[in-house]
């Protein structure tokens, strides 16, 4: 395999990481309070936009503030788990080469941890707890395990970048909010890049070792992104902002097909890449569309 360009990409999102470094601790001026009568999130954003499920304009905006409480708690959880997986690799044989860049993207995601949280605990009673799982996350042999920590990352990053890039230069929302989603969407542009890279090298090694785990591969990473999706629709969120029935309307809500559309946008790109790289045979759009 040519090498010179991944290493070329390496060396140039290393650099552009030092140059783009920030202190976390002192990047944001954070104020007293944030108002309670501004859209915390643009109500288009909402998991229950486009469905008229709830409509009383006060309870939107409440849900538009335990929205963001939970889309950041989402990333506490889900980026402490796989900068577990990362901290276990870095500086061993396997990984040697991306030690450098793996370094920033430990310390950079460090630093989205505590500004997520931060927001959580100033302004609100604090994170939401972590939302259980039914996926294992290893067991796939070594090779394997490497792919599916990288594609969960990936398709994690997707996400959230789907939000804040947008959100990043929304007017509708508070100062403080716009500015935590503008620097998160500057640091991940970097590690879309890269993981977009690492996890093609990664697949293309551990199915050159062992080809017959692709199926259960590609059902795997399709199953992660569902599960995603699902673990924005948090039934406590309807709860504590007094929606009656709160997992009635959770479960009408993830089904509509307005919000089914919506999935399929909101992964479209990471699910076309994994397309292009042969890592699927079908698009998860097609599959979820068609279950
Ligand atoms: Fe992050
Ligand atoms: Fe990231």
């Amino acid at each position: 395999m040519d090498d010179s360009g991944f290493s070329t990409m390496l060396t140039r999102l290393s650099e552009k990481s030092r140059d783009d470094y920030y202190n976390p601790y002192t990047k944001f001026s954070w104020p007293d309070s944030v108002s309670e009568e501004q859209w915390w999130m643009n109500p288009d954003y909402l998991t229950v936009s486009g469905t008229g499920l709830i409509e009383d304009e006060k309870t939107l905006k409440a849900l538009a503030r335990l929205e963001t409480v939970n889309f950041f708690s989402l990333h506490v959880h889900g980026i402490r788990e796989l900068m577990i997986e990362v901290a276990k690799r870095i500086h061993t044989p396997d990984f040697a080469e991306y030690n450098e860049y793996l370094h920033h993207f430990i310390g950079e995601e460090n630093a989205h941890m505590w500004f997520f949280a931060e927001f959580c605990y100033r302004y609100t009673g604090g994170i939401y707890p972590e939302p259980a799982s039914p996926l294992r996350r290893e067991g796939f042999g070594d090779l394997w395990d490497d792919v599916v920590v990288f594609s969960r990352i990936l398709i994690f990053e997707e996400i959230f970048d789907y939000y804040n890039s947008r959100m990043g230069k929304d007017p509708l929302i508070p100062d403080i909010l716009r500015e935590i989603h503008s620097a998160h969407h500057h640091d991940e542009s970097r590690h879309v890049a890269f993981g977009k890279q690492l996890v093609k090298r990664l697949y293309d090694r551990a199915a050159a070792a062992d080809p017959s785990r692709r199926d259960e591969i590609e059902k795997y990473v399709k199953d992660y992104m569902t599960y995603s999706v699902r673990s924005l629709y948090n039934p406590q969120l309807f709860r504590d902002c007094g929606v009656e029935k709160p997992l009635e309307v959770r479960r009408k809500a993830l089904s509509h097909p307005v919000r089914e559309a919506f999935h399929v946008k909101l992964m479209a790109r990471v699910d076309r890449y994994f397309v292009a790289t042969e890592i699927f045979r079908t698009s998860w759009g097609t599959d979820h569309v068609n279950a």
